[in-house]
């Protein structure tokens, strides 16, 4: 089997992106969206400079600003339901991962039957919807350009993972001006998550030459301005760099896949409604000691794209440092220590295994752990 490089039609990076994404959506002929993204960001004001080049271009749009963290079916139920009434013909997502991965299921609703519930898994769905431009406001997901989203199955308690290209929004788009509020808490849990990104496709099983270069230079990026941009938010070349970070992690995982991190991170962002960026920090450093015993070396080349010397170190003594630096990075910009800063308890771990071991990012993980070494790591995190 060939390998996929997997990215959408268009990407606009930079200040003025928002206006020629929308230019571009006018010249595809569509008259109405679906303006999918949450009340905090309309409060805030920053989905206006999306809605002033809606209006610019003559473009209506339907608000429907009620995403909230970790979306759930009942939210797409409601979403699918304006966009058929309202009678839109294309999507505009406004935010972090939420509200992009919650217009991504609308759109897979608004062209296909049953329940996004049917579409858990890997490319289980049939029709691609609508044209689809996605406004990036936090720099960690990279929603804006991946095949992924990951909808909360609130009768299952879980978080279902949905894979497949035909998610691909048609524009990604990232502004750093809409980054420039952003708290510094947001922008260290979304940073991390980049980190992530880049550090476990890196590492992953379905790692390529292709993708190899943009993982370690979105390790090289975080690195350097993410503290900068957790210390002042309205830096704006901090915001732009770390935007570029994102995006070339996301180019990174989307077609090499991501691993342990995330099919655990997801199981207490579940149950406990905590922020994706924060579990996979927590998560990070602890899954990667035991992914280096099986890939020292590739830890070793993440420990230098850190900023760390690995001359005359030995793979597993690079792969060591890469943790510390990890936890470095992490305690720098905030990060909780473990889990229990957040509440949870041992007992809330043995719910979330057989969810972790099932969890379709699981599959590029270099190693395949069994269920006592997930409990294990999970009780380490705690
Ligand atoms: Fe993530």
């Amino acid at each position: 089997m060939s390998f996929a490089l997997k990215m959408p039609k268009l990407c606009l990076m930079g200040v003025g992106a928002i206006e020629d994404a929308v230019n571009e959506l006018s010249q595809q002929g569509i008259e109405k969206v679906l303006l999918v993204t949450d009340h905090t960001l309309t409060e805030l004001g920053i989905v206006d400079p999306v809605i002033n080049a809606l209006k610019n271009n003559k473009i209506n749009y339907s608000l429907f600003d009620q995403v909230t963290p970790n979306p759930t079916v009942t939210l797409v139920n409601q979403g699918l339901e304006q966009y058929q009434q309202e009678q839109c013909k294309g999507f505009v997502a406004v935010g972090g991962g939420s509200p992009i991965d919650c217009a991504k299921a609308i759109r897979i609703m608004s062209t296909n039957p049953g329940s996004i519930t049917d579409y858990e898994g890997v490319n289980q769905v049939k029709n691609t919807g609508a044209y689809f431009v996605a406004v990036n406001t936090t720099a960690g997901t990279a929603a804006e350009m991946t095949s992924n989203s990951v909808i909360t199955d609130e009768n299952a308690q879980k978080k279902m993972v949905i894979i497949d290209d035909k998610q691909i929004p048609d524009i990604a788009v990232n502004d750093p001006t809409l980054m420039l509020d952003l708290p510094a808490s947001v922008t260290a849990s979304t940073g991390m998550d980049a980190l992530t990104h880049a550090i476990e496709a890196y590492v992953s099983a379905g790692q390529h030459t292709l993708t190899d270069p943009t993982a370690l230079e979105a390790i090289r990026l975080v690195h350097q301005w993410l503290p900068i941009a957790v210390k002042d938010g309205k830096n704006l070349e901090a915001r732009d760099k770390l935007a570029c970070a994102e995006y070339l992690a996301g180019m990174a995982f989307n077609s090499a896949g991501l691993g342990l991190v995330h099919a655990m991170a997801h199981q207490p962002g579940a149950t406990h409604n905590l922020a994706h960026g924060v579990c996979n920090a927590i998560l990070l450093p602890i899954v990667s000691e035991y992914n280096a015993q099986y890939v020292p070396e590739r830890f070793c080349n993440v420990a230098a794209a850190l900023g760390g010397n690995v001359t005359n170190l030995s793979a597993a003594e690079g792969a060591q440092q890469c943790i510390n630096m990890i936890r470095s990075l992490s305690s720098q910009v905030g990060i909780p220590h473990g889990f229990s800063e957040l509440g949870i308890k041992e007992q809330d771990i043995p719910q979330w295994i057989d969810k972790a071991l099932a969890d379709p990012c699981l599959g590029c993980n270099p190693h395949q752990p069994t269920a006592d070494e997930v409990y294990h790591l999970y009780s380490e995190a705690l």
